[in-house]
C-alpha cells in the first residue's frame, strides 16, 4: 500500500460518488428494462453501476436472454431512448443533489493543492458537473468517448492519472461501483470504495457513505494498513 504522503492527485467517478445521479441512471434503465420485458433486480442494478451506455444495454439484454433479439441499429435506438429517460430526470438537477460532504471534500483537496481529474463513463458527465457547479475544481476530465474499453477495464483510470501528469501510485480513485473499483485497481492506483463494503470488498479503503470521505480519514486508513 502507498504512503499517504506519496499521494498527489484524486481521480473521481461522478455518478454515485459526487452526486446521486446513479439512482437516475438506474431508474432510466429500469424504465427501458420494463419495456423490453427484462425483470429488474438489485443484482442487475449493481452489475450495471459504472458501466458505459452500450455495454449496459448488452448486459440487460443478456440478463433477459434477449441478446440476439435486436439489430445493432435497434440497440442504438434503445440506448438513445434510455438516454432520453435519463435527461428528463436530469432536468431538475442542481447543487442539492451533491452527495453529503463531497463539495467540502473537493474544496479541501483543491485547497491542499492536490490535482483532480474525472474518470466517469458517462458522456453526460461534463453537463452534470456544470449543473452541480463543480466543474471548475477539475484540472482535467477523461472523455469516455475516446476510450477503447469501458470499466472494469483499467483504461479510464490509467488516463485519469495521465491527464494530470501523475504516476498511478500517486493517485487515489474514488468509486461506488464494483466495475469502477476493478478499473482503479487494474490501473495500479489506490481505490476508495464508497458504499456496501461487502459488494466493494476489492477496494483498498472502504467508506460506508460519502460523509466519511475526508483527507483525515483517508490518511488514517492508509496509515493503519501500514502498521
Ligand atoms: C456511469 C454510470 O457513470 O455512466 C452508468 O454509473 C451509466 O450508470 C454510464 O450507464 C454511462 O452514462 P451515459 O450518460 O454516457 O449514458
Ligand atoms: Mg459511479
Amino acid at each position: 500500500m502507498v504512503k499517504f504522503e506519496q499521494i498527489k492527485g484524486f481521480i473521481f467517478d461522478l455518478d454515485g460518488v459526487i452526486a446521486n445521479t446513479s439512482t437516475y441512471h438506474a431508474e432510466a434503465w429500469h424504465q427501458l428494462a420494463d419495456k423490453l420485458g427484462v425483470t429488474w433486480t438489485d443484482d442487475l442494478a449493481n452489475q450495471l453501476k459504472g458501466v458505459g451506455r452500450m455495454d449496459s444495454l448488452n448486459m440487460i439484454l443478456e440478463y433477459g436472454g434477449k441478446l440476439n433479439d435486436y439489430t445493432e441499429d435497434e440497440k442504438i435506438q434503445l440506448a438513445a431512448e434510455k438516454n432520453d429517460n435519463y435527461l428528463k430526470l436530469l432536468e431538475t438537477l442542481d447543487k442539492s443533489q451533491i452527495l453529503p460532504g463531497m463539495e467540502e471534500f473537493i474544496e479541501d483537496i483543491a485547497d491542499h493543492n492536490y490535482l483532480i481529474s474525472l474518470a466517469s463513463s458517462s458522456k453526460n458527465s461534463p453537463r452534470v458537473l456544470e449543473k452541480l457547479g463543480l466543474s471548475q475544481y477539475f484540472n482535467a476530465k477523461v472523455d469516455p468517448a475516446t476510450l477503447k474499453h469501458g470499466k472494469p477495464d483499467p483504461e479510464i483510470y490509467v488516463r485519469g492519472a495521465e491527464v494530470l501528469n501523475l504516476r498511478p501510485e500517486e493517485c487515489i480513485g474514488l468509486e461506488d461501483a464494483i466495475a469502477g473499483v476493478k478499473s482503479i485497481n487494474g490501473a495500479g492506483e489506490t481505490s476508495v470504495g464508497i458504499g456496501d463494503a461487502n459488494l466493494l470488498h476489492e477496494a483498498d479503503i472502504n467508506f460506508a457513505n460519502t460523509s466519511e470521505v475526508t483527507l483525515a480519514n483517508i490518511k488514517d486508513a492508509l496509515d493503519s494498513v501500514r502498521v
